[in-house]
This record gives C-alpha cells, structure tokens and sequence, in this order.
C-alpha cells in the first residue's frame, strides 16, 4: 500500500463490492488519469458498460460511477478519469498507486453497448472529456469490428493535452493484441481541441457542418439514419444538444430493451 492518504485501512468485501488491487496508474496531465485493477474472476460485462468504484468514505464506502476503458476479453480493468479538485472521490483517487486497494461495483450495466443498436455499416462513437472512456473499450473488442464496416471514434477536448490514448489511437490500435489488423482498416480517429491550436478544432457539431467528420469515410458525408450508429458519451449539453439534432435527422434513441439508431451516455453529473 502506498503512503499516499488515498487509501486508509484495508477494504472488506461487501454484498455489492468485491476489493481489487491497483496495478498500473498513468497520469495524463493535471485534470486526467487513468489505471488499472485486477479482475474477479466473476466480474462479467458487456464492453462500453460502467460500474461503481471507490474508495472508503468516512462511515461507508465513497462511490461514484465509472465507464470501463478496457474491453470485456481483457484480464485487468482500466478506468480513465477526472481529476476533480475539491471532488469527494478524485481528489484522493488521484493520489492511488499500484498496490492500493479499491472497491469495485459487482454489477456492471449501461447502454453504450451494441445490443442496444440496431446493426448499421458505420458506427459513429461522439465523445467530449472521459466519455472517450466506453469507447477505448468497444474499440478494443473485436465484435465492434465484426458488427460494422467502419467505426469512428470522435474525441473533443479543451487541450491538446486532454487528448488521452492520443498515440494508441493515432497508431489505430497497432499495439493492441487482438484488434490491431481490423481497427488498421475499419478504425478512424477524429481528435478536436477547442481551446487551443490544433490541426482540428471546434466542437463535434462544427465537424459535422464543415464535413470534416466524414472525411475518408465510405458512405454519405452526412449522418444517415439508413446506415449509421451512434454513441453519444460526455457533458450533458453536449449530449443534449446532439441528441436533438439526431432526432431531427431521423434517429430513433435505441435502449437495451429496444435498440435503435442512437444510445447515450452521460459521462458525469451536472
Ligand atoms: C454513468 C456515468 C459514468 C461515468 N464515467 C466516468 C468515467 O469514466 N470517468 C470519470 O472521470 N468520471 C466518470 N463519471 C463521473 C464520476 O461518477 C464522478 O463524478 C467523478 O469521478 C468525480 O467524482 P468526485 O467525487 O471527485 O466529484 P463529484 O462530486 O462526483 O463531481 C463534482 C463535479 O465535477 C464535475 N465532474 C465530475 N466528473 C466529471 C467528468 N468525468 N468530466 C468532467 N467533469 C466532471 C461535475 O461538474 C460534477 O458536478 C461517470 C458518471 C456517470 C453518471
Ligand atoms: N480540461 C481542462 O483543461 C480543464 C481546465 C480547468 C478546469 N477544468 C474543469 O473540468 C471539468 C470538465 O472539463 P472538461 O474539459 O473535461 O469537459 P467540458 O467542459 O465538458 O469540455 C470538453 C469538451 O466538450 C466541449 N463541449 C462542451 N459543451 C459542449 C456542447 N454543448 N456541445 C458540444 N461540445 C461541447 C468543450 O468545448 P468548449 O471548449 O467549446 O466548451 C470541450 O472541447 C469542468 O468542470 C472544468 O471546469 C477542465
């Protein structure tokens, strides 16, 4: 366990937590990190679902919900995250190293996977912030790549510096054991920075009018109800706002109980 004041006392398992074990920690820059805990051999889910993690409050444990960044194939899970500065969980989350103990939800769930989309040819992931978090996951599992033809990840930040994975995902998963030879044909990656230069800038919305979005695509440059998924993961007004345009566009919002053309996903609260 580490000196760091992340962690207190050992954790004890309860009904709805199993404990894990810190493995690797990557610090991104001062408002991001990302890392991995060991996985319960009973720990199940479907990739881009989310789960409860924390760590031990002052009378219970201090949750909060998080998207899994890693797929469901894989032995460690990994989270990518906020570093909230007076936030009850990641102003001591942050400070975790390998060795720390955390709780771990046991019941993953979520609507940011496919079985809540209708098959399509291109699937469209939209994400500002941590809301890249699901879709590092989806991206990394090769029933993405058997469902569509092409899948395209959009990552919208303020800096340059938030764009997390940036060479993974640049180099198209090349690293990846399973996935590196259907992401280098089927994955497109579309990074934009809003408040500071960078090849691309603007909002998601203002890729979408220039066309930018569906550069080197097959298929329309628009959205296509006809052909096209989505997955909407990030701030609520961002989430809100395309939300909207989709459905002025002819998109049905798909859930796991009837999937449909687009599924979203707040990446926090307020
Ligand atoms: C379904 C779901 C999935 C989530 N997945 C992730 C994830 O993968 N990674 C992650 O970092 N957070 C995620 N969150 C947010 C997470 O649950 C916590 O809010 C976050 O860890 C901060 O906790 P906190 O206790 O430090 O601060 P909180 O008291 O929870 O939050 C304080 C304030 O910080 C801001 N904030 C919180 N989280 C974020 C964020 N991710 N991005 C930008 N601003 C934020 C909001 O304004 C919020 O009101 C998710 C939330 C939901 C509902
Ligand atoms: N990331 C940082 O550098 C930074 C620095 C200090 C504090 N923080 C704090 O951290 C929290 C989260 O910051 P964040 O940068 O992860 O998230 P964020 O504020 O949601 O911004 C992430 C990206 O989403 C874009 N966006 C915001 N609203 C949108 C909408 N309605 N439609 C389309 N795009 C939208 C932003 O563009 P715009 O730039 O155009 O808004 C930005 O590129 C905030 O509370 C913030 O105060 C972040």
């Amino acid at each position: 366990m580490s000196d760091g004041q992340a962690v207190m006392a050992p954790l004890e398992p309860t009904t709805a937590l199993t404990v894990e074990e810190v493995l690797t920690v990557r610090h991104w820059n001062e408002h991001l990190f990302s890392f991995t805990m060991s996985r319960p051999a009973s720990f199940r889910f479907r990739s881009g679902e989310f789960v409860m993690l924390g760590l031990q409050g002052e009378k219970r444990p201090l949750l909060r919900a998080y998207s899994i960044a890693s797929p469901s194939w894989a032995e460690e899970i990994e989270f990518l995250s906020i570093k909230v500065p007076d936030g009850p969980l990641t102003s001591r989350l942050q400070l975790v190293q390998p060795g720390d103990q955390i709780y771990l939800g046991r019941k993953p769930t979520g609507t940011l996977v496919t079985d809540a989309l209708l098959p399509g040819k291109r699937l469209f992931m939209l994400s500002t912030g941590t809301g890249l978090a699901p879709f590092m996951s989806l991206i990394r599992d090769p029933d993405v790549y058997d469902l569509y033809d092409e899948v395209i990840v959009v990552h919208c930040v303020r800096r340059v510096s938030d764009l997390a994975y940036r060479e993974e995902l640049e180099s198209q998963l090349a690293e990846d054991p399973l996935v590196s030879e259907q992401a280098l044909v089927q994955l497109h990656y579309v990074p934009t920075v809003t408040r500071e230069p960078f090849h691309t800038t603007g909002r998601i919305g203002a890729l979408v009018e220039s066309g930018r979005l569906f550069e080197g695509l097959k298929g329309d440059q628009r959205f296509n109800p006809e052909t096209d998924r989505v997955m909407l993961c990030g701030s609520m007004d961002m989430i809100k706002d395309f939300s909207a345009d989709l459905e002025s566009w002819g998109f049905t919002e798909g859930s796991n109980a009837k999937p449909g053309d687009f599924v979203i996903e707040r990446a926090f609260v307020g």
